[in-house]
C-alpha cells in the first residue's frame, strides 16, 4: 500500500526518490508523485499510473534539487487519479506534505474548520489544517494539527518558508529515518534504505523529527528527544535470477528455510512461554492465516485448545483471550493493519511470527520469532508462507525435545525445484473455466493456500474444498467444464481420496491427483507426514506463477491486491 521516501542530502534528490519509489512499488499502489525543492521553490509532480511514468517526466524535466519527498498512493479516499496523487498542499500554497494511513475524521474537521479541498483525499485536510493554525514554529503547527486527528498517519512535509527542512510525524503508520554518506533517508519502509545506511531510526507514536542537511532532531508531544538506532538487516544477498520476483522468490525457498532454521536458534528460550498456557489463538490473514491453520496442526499435540482466527474478524469478535492465553501472530511484513488491531486488543502473552525485525506487529508483541526468509516483494507471499510453517515445525519440535529434520527439508526442496515440470500440467490449466482444490487435514489447507495463490495472480475463479465436504453442495458445480486438483499425502486417507475423484469423473469433471504416494499427475516432494506440509505447496506456487504468465500478467503486481495492507 501507500509508500513515503525523502532525501535531503549532496545528491539529486530526483534520481534518489524515483529510485525510492521502485524500492516501494512492490506494496501496490495506483499513483505516484514527488516535491522537490529547487533554488527555494517547492515543485510539484504527480502521475496516475506506474512510477515508470513520473520518471519519464521527472528526468526529462529541469527540476533538480537536494531536498525533496515522494510518494506511491494506494486509492482509498477518491480515485487513483493525478489529482488525488501526493504531495498535496494546503489551499494558500504553504506547504506540500505526503500521508500514509487514514485520517477517519477528515470530513468532521473539513465541517468544523470550514476546510475547502480540490481533491477528494483525506489528506488535504491535514495540509489545509496545518496552514491555517497560528504558530510561529512549523513544527508547532504540525503537533497541534495532530492533535486534531483520528486515524493513521505518517507525514512528511515540506514549508514553503523552510524549503530546506523535512518534517516528519507518526501516529499508527511506520516512517523511519536513516543517516547515509550522502544524506539523509526517510521511508515508511525499512528495505528502501538497504543501499544507502547501515542503520536507521524509527519514529514511534507521537513523535515528530525535523531534519535538515545531515542533521536530525526528534520531538514528542512536549519536548525534543534523543533516539537510538536500529541496525538495518543486511540479509545474505538473493540474486535476481528469472524475470519475475516471485519466480526468484519460489526458487529462494531452500535458502530461505535454511537460513530461518537457523536463526530459530536464537529463539530457544520461547519453549518456557507456552508453560501454563491454557488457550492457544493463531491470528493472520491471507496466507499468514493458512500458516495457522498447519500451525494448528503442528502444535494439536500439546492438548491445548487452539483457535485459528482471521485478524479482520477477530479484531471485531466478543472473544477477549484470558490471561493465560497466548496469542500467535503470523505475519511476513508485520504491517498488516488487521493483525496489529488483534495484537493490542490481546492482554496476554503475545508472540509475533514475521520476518521484517523492528516491523509494527514485533513492537507490540511481547516476544518474536524472526524468520531469515530474506526480503519478499512479489505480492503472492510463497518463501515466506514455506518459512513460516518451518517455524511451527520447529516450535513444536522444540516443545517436543525432538531433533528438527530441517536439513532433509531443505535438500528435498532444493531437489524439488531443480526437477519442476509443472508446465504441462499449467497448460491444461488454461482449458478450464472453474478450478477447485480438494484434500483433507493438511491437505485441505494446502488446498486453501494453492486456491488463493491461483486466482490472486491468474484471476481464474477458483476455490477450495475439503473432500469431504464436497458431495454436501460443492458437487453441484462440477461438469466438463471443471477441474479439480486433489491433493492427497496421507497414505490411511489416500482410497477415500480416490473416492472423490470418482465422484468427480462421474460428472464430467476433469481430476488430477497430487500425491507423493502413488502415480500422481502432480507429483509432491518424498518427505515424512511431519515435514511435507511445508513444501507441499511448491507446485500449486509454481503452478499459479506458470498460469500468470502465459496469461500474460505479470505476477509480481496482481490487479487490485496490495502486498502490505496497512490500512483497514
Ligand atoms: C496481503 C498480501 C498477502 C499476505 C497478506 C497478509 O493480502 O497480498 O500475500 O498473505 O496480506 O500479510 P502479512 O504481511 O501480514 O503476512
Amino acid at each position: 500500500m501507500c509508500g513515503i521516501f525523502g532525501y535531503i542530502g549532496k545528491n539529486n534528490a530526483k534520481e534518489k526518490l524515483i529510485e525510492g519509489l521502485e524500492n516501494l512499488e512492490y506494496r501496490g499502489y495506483d499513483s505516484s508523485g514527488v516535491a522537490i525543492v529547487q533554488n527555494g521553490q517547492v515543485h510539484i509532480v504527480k502521475k496516475a499510473g506506474k512510477v515508470c511514468v513520473l520518471k519519464d517526466e521527472l528526468m526529462d524535466s529541469d527540476i533538480n534539487g537536494n531536498c525533496g519527498i515522494a510518494h506511491t498512493r494506494w486509492a482509498t479516499h477518491g480515485l487513483p487519479t493525478q489529482l488525488n496523487a501526493h504531495p498535496h498542499t494546503d489551499s494558500k500554497n504553504t506547504l506540500c506534505l505526503v500521508h500514509n494511513g487514514i485520517i477517519e475524521n477528515y470530513l468532521e474537521l473539513k465541517s468544523e474548520y470550514n476546510l475547502t479541498t480540490k481533491t477528494q483525499s483525506d489528506t488535504e485536510i491535514i495540509a489545509e489544517l496545518i496552514s491555517k493554525i497560528d504558530e510561529k514554529k512549523n513544527l508547532d503547527k504540525i503537533k497541534k494539527a495532530c492533535n486534531l486527528l483520528k486515524g493513521s498517519y505518517a507525514l512528511a512535509v515540506i514549508f514553503k518558508d523552510e524549503p530546506e527542512t523535512i518534517y516528519l510525524a507518526k501516529k499508527e503508520s511506520p516512517i523511519m529515518v536513516a543517516l547515509g554518506n550522502d544524506g539523509v533517508y526517510i521511508s515508511s519502509d525499512a528495505n528502501a534504505f538497504k543501499k544507502y545506511a547501515n542503520n536507521f531510526y524509527i519514529l514511534k507514536n507521537n513523535e515528530f523529527a525535523k531534519i535538515s542537511n545531515n542533521n536530525i532532531e526528534f520531538y514528542n508531544k512536549n519536548k525534543k528527544i534523543n533516539k537510538k538506532t536500529n541496525n538495518i538487516e543486511k540479509t545474505f544477498s538473493f540474486e535476481n535470477k528469472n524475470k519475475y520476483l516471485m519466480q526468484d522468490e519460489i526458487m529462494q525457498t531452500p535458502d530461505a528455510l535454511k537460513e530461518t532454521a537457523l536463526y530459530f536458534d536464537n529463539f530457544k528460550n520461547i519453549k518456557h512461554y507456552f508453560d501454563n498456557v491454557d488457550k492457544i489463538y493463531l491470528i493472520g490473514c491471507g496466507t499468514a492465516y493458512h500458516s495457522c491453520l498447519l500451525g494448528k496442526k503442528y502444535l494439536e499435540f500439546l492438548n491445548v485448545p487452539i483457535f485459528t482466527e482471521i485478524a479482520s474478524e477477530f479484531r471485531y469478535s466478543k472473544i477477549k483471550p484470558s490471561k493465560n492465553s497466548l496469542c500467535i501472530f503470523v505475519s511476513q511484513s508485520g504491517e498488516t493493519a488487521d493483525t496489529i488491531a488483534c495484537v493490542k486488543k490481546c492482554k496476554c502473552k503475545t508472540l509475533a511470527i514475521t520476518n521484517v525485525p523492528n516491523s509494527s506487529i514485533t513492537f507490540n508483541c511481547k516476544k518474536t520469532i524472526l524468520m531469515k526468509a530474506g526480503w519478499e516483494r512479489a505480492v503472492a507471499s510463497t518463501k515466506a508462507y514455506c518459512c513460516q510453517l518451518l517455524v511451527f515445525y520447529l516450535i513444536k519440535c522444540l516443545l517436543k525435545n525432538e531433533k528438527p529434520k530441517w536439513k532433509q527439508l531443505v535438500s528435498s526442496c532444493r531437489k524439488y525445484l531443480k526437477k519442476n515440470n509443472i508446465k504441462d500440467i499449467s497448460k491444461k490449466v488454461l482449458n478450464f473455466e472453474k478450478i477447485m482444490f480438494i484434500g483433507r487435514q493438511e491437505d485441505y489447507v494446502t488446498a486453501m493456500e494453492s486456491s488463493l495463490k491461483l486466482k490472486e495472480i491468474s484471476y481464474i475463479n477458483c476455490i477450495a474444498c475439503p473432500s469431504g465436504e464436497l458431495k454436501h453442495g460443492t458437487l453441484a458445480l462440477v461438469d466438463e467444464n471443471t477441474l479439480v486438483i486433489l491433493i492427497s499425502t496421507k497414505h490411511s486417507l489416500h482410497n477415500k481420496n480416490l473416492l472423490s475423484k470418482q465422484e468427480i469423473e462421474a460428472r464430467m469433471g476433469c481430476c488430477f491427483v497430487a500425491s507423493n504416494i502413488a502415480d500422481s499427475k502432480i507429483e509432491l516432494p518424498n518427505l515424512s507426514s511431519d515435514l511435507l506440509p511445508i513444501l507441499s505447496i511448491l507446485p500449486f506456487q509454481l503452478l499459479a506463477c506458470e498460469v500468470c504468465i502465459s496469461k500474460g500478467y505479470n505476477p509480481d503486481k496482481p490487479r487490485n491486491l496490495s502486498k502490505s495492507v496497512t490500512v483497514e
